[in-house]
């Protein structure tokens, strides 16, 4: 055995071949696969329970334990029965790119660390943009999510909106409160971003959104006018590009008017649904987008990668080395004397990171922007078959459709009475998830409990979803 954790090139090669043969197995009878796999926590657990473990194992018994505790009760994300929040179903060539990706182990955070991982991730960055409409040149960055989306999104905003300030050196300590703009449907890393910001939950203002669901703008216009009556400082306005809910897109360009006569920042979140703006079916709803001065996109969401990675847009590179450059003796870069490098770690808060960019790039260049278009429709297509076909039932009851793929409705097995219809449909739930052949979720919507249901995999069909209705009918019916 050599001194090194490394295995020989022949049992190396025999390890990749039981997995690659582990990852073809996942896709024998992936349209079949259940959404759910129940166990109780406490029996997951105790597959793992056990001290560090001071010898290690032989390494096919290794594989085995974990196609057993682990592959295969695995929540089916990557099948077509999942409809739980917005779980997207992955691709294979992001399979491979990620495996490539471990093997070149690339540290993103110095341009001669990574130098064609760093131009890669560039790249996505502009074509991201591009997708969007946002614009060419503009900075951006590839973090884990939506959620580290909205925060780098909010901590641009703040760090360049209050740079006269010196807020970075000073902190918020002496300043006047702050306040920050954005509808009730919005998604909860917003609350949690402006409680981390230090601007403080108070300080946000959820302004009640229409009957569809988008922001109200007459309230937000008389909340701001009293803000600044009060001797507030509205500093920012957050929009909308799909929200998590129903899929709503607000007004952009009327929040941009809104944010610009009032000399505010503009973020939109568009985790959900920003990518889907690259249509032609949908591109008009999203009008304005392209005035925001931050956009948060999530590419584990409608670019169908596996998780995680998600993108920051901004409309300088500057704005990102404003808000976050540090400088430390042991990153210098004065000696490298190459221009033209771009430090990502000059740019936000993380040194060390994965070569996220690799499987966003190869999928792209594999499929091609028009093919991956072309499932985001299917996708919103299938939604409105879902959302027709509750309304066609006459035991379920449609609460909201969206333009984009979220069909949100209620299992009303005939029933009349509100009160039973939400007990009921809030004790599916649970039992659907024991039952395990579809997984999905609940949610409020101005209060009443409904089923939601969101379309992102580009391996569902009509039949997968008739498929979903029949599963909560058949278990429903014992309830
Ligand atoms: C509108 C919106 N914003 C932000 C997020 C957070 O994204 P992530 O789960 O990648 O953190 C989501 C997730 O569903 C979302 O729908």
């Amino acid at each position: 055995m050599n001194n090194s954790l490394d295995f020989s090139q022949e049992d190396f090669k025999s390890l990749l071949d039981k997995s690659t043969a582990l990852v073809l197995k996942q896709f024998d009878d992936v349209l079949s696969k259940d959404g759910y796999h129940y166990f109780e926590q406490s029996e997951v657990e105790s597959w793992f329970k056990e001290d560090v473990p001071e010898e290690g194992m032989p390494i096919d018994d290794l594989l085995q334990l974990v196609e057993e505790k682990v592959i295969n009760t695995a929540t089916g994300n990557a099948g077509p029965n999942m409809y739980a929040y917005v779980m997207a179903g992955g691709n294979q060539v992001g399979i491979v790119a990620d495996k490539l990706a471990a093997t070149i182990n690339q540290n993103v955070a110095k341009w001669h660390l990574a130098p064609a991982i760093t131009e890669i991730e560039k790249r996505v960055i502009q074509w991201a943009a591009e997708m969007i409409g946002y614009g060419k040149n503009v900075g951006g960055f590839l973090g884990s999510s939506g959620s580290s989306a909205n925060l780098d999104g909010l901590t641009v905003a703040r760090n360049i909106y209050f740079e006269k300030q010196d807020i970075r050196k000073k902190g918020l300590f002496g300043m006047k409160p702050f306040t920050v703009y954005c509808s009730d449907e919005t998604h909860n890393s917003v609350d949690k971003s402006i409680q981390l910001l230090g601007i403080g939950s108070d300080q946000l203002r959820h302004i009640p959104s229409n009957a569809d669901f988008t922001i109200n703008l007459t309230e937000l216009e008389q909340q701001i006018e009293a803000d600044i009556q009060k001797g507030f400082h509205p500093f920012c306005i957050i929009g909308n590009a799909g929200t998590v809910n129903t899929g709503a897109i607000d007004d952009l360009t009327a929040l941009s008017a809104i944010a610009k006569k009032y000399d505010l920042w503009f973020h939109v979140d568009g985790a959900y649904g920003g990518l889907a703006s690259a249509l032609a079916s949908t591109r008009k709803l999203y009008k304005g987008i392209e005035l925001a001065d931050s956009v948060a996109l999530d590419f584990h969401k409608w670019l169908y990668q596996p998780f995680e990675v998600g993108c920051i847009l901004v409309k300088d590179w500057s704005y990102l080395k404003r808000t976050y450059f540090k400088k430390a003796s042991y990153l210098d870069n004065s000696l490298e004397k190459a221009d033209g490098r771009l430090e990502f770690n000059e740019h936000h808060f993380l040194l060390s990171r994965s070569a996220k960019a690799l499987k966003v790039w190869m999928s792209v260049k594999a499929f091609g922007i028009r093919r991956i278009k072309a499932m985001i429709q299917k996708d919103i297509d299938l939604a409105t078959y879902l959302s027709d076909q509750v309304t066609k039932a006459n035991d379920f009851r449609l609460v909201a459709d969206s333009d984009l793929a979220i069909s949100c409705f209620q299992y009303t097995k005939g029933l009349t009475d509100p009160e039973q219809i939400i007990r009921l449909n809030q004790s599916l739930i649970p039992a659907l998830e024991k039952d395990g052949r579809v997984f999905i979720t609940g949610t409020k919507l101005k209060g009443e409990f409904v089923l939601r249901a969101c379309l992102i995999n580009h391996r569902k069909t009509k039949e997968t979803t008739d498929y979903l209705l029949d599963v909560i009918r058949d278990v429903g019916r014992d309830m």
